[in-house]
């Protein structure tokens, strides 16, 4: 009885799940196909944890796999390895372990992610919402590009979800493209921020060459009506952290006032001046120093 319940919850969410996959997502595939069922499972569990009695998720989960077990099943504690690099304790890391491919996949694709960075740009609307603006147009909020407004995930999905070793060569073919889909999350944010009167700045380690196909690629997902989009000077030789911290001590002279920093890496909202507040997204496919 109770299975002939489930059943029937199951499909339903299925259904729903596989007509929901929202564009940013389009052409990005687990590293095999028999995940994609396990794909629309996950993204029903974060459903029906919604609607749903606990007994019926409890009853889920073992089928579906969470993908802690799967890096346990890996011999890596793929779980503890990501909150530690989001955490920046793990530091200087050049690739995710192999063993945590799968789990990476299932954490990007199957729904954890973009929930994750959910609840990171629900906590920077509030912020922003609450600030007291003075309203001169002086008021700024720095976005990093990569990661944070547009997805490489397309890329990342076809090499290992950060397994393998970064290679500049096809990333830049894949940038080149400027086919990137927009962090539905982060446009979000951007779109509030633009309404509140606070003026989005792009700051990027994209290099200057980089300019035109990152604005088309910007444009093609949504975005306008940016300050400013910072890129890196080709052949610019310093640290992410000093690059940034560099740019946003030149906005502050300026006369701008950081109200807000977001990013994937902890490069991107460390080393003064931070802004006054910073928001860190979720990426536990690569590290930028
Ligand atoms: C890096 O990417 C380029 C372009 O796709 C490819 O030709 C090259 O073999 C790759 N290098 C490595 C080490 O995989
Ligand atoms: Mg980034």
């Amino acid at each position: 009885m109770a299975t002939a319940k489930l059943l029937v919850i199951v499909v339903a969410l299925l259904a729903t799940a596989s007509s929901s996959c929202g564009a940013w997502e389009v052409n990005i595939r687990m590293p095999t196909a028999a995940r994609a069922m396990e794909q629309a499972a996950a993204r029903l569990l974060e459903r029906a944890a919604d609607d749903v009695a606990a007994p019926v998720i409890h009853a889920l989960r073992p089928l579906v796999g969470s993908a802690g077990d799967l890096g346990r099943r890996g011999g890596v504690p793929c779980d503890s390895w990501r909150l530690a690099v989001e955490a920046y304790n793990k530091r200087d890391w050049r690739t995710v372990p192999a063993s945590c491919e799968d789990y990476l996949g299932h954490y990007m694709l199957g729904g954890h992610y973009r929930r994750d960075s959910r609840v990171v740009v629900d906590e920077a609307v509030a912020y922003a919402e609450g600030l007291k603006l003075a309203g001169n147009g002086r008021e700024v909020w720095v976005f990093d590009i990569d990661e944070t407004s547009l997805s490489n995930l397309p890329y990342y999905a076809k090499h290992g979800f950060g397994t393998e070793l970064y290679n500049s060569t096809s990333f830049k073919e894949y940038v080149l493209e400027g086919s990137a889909p927009v962090l539905p999350e982060t446009q979000r944010l951007f779109r509030k921020l633009i309404s509140l009167g606070i003026k989005p700045v792009f700051l990027t380690g994209r290099t200057e060459d980089q300019r035109a196909i990152t604005v088309a690629n910007l444009r093609r997902q949504g975005y306008s009506g940016w300050m400013n989009l910072l890129l890196k000077p080709v052949g610019f030789k310093a640290s992410a952290v000093a690059y940034k911290s560099g740019e946003r001590q030149k906005l502050q002279d300026a006369g701008y006032v950081i109200v807000g920093n977001i990013g994937d890496q902890w490069s991107d909202i460390i080393g003064a001046p931070e802004g006054a507040r910073t928001f860190k997204l979720p990426d536990p496919m690569y590290y930028i120093g």
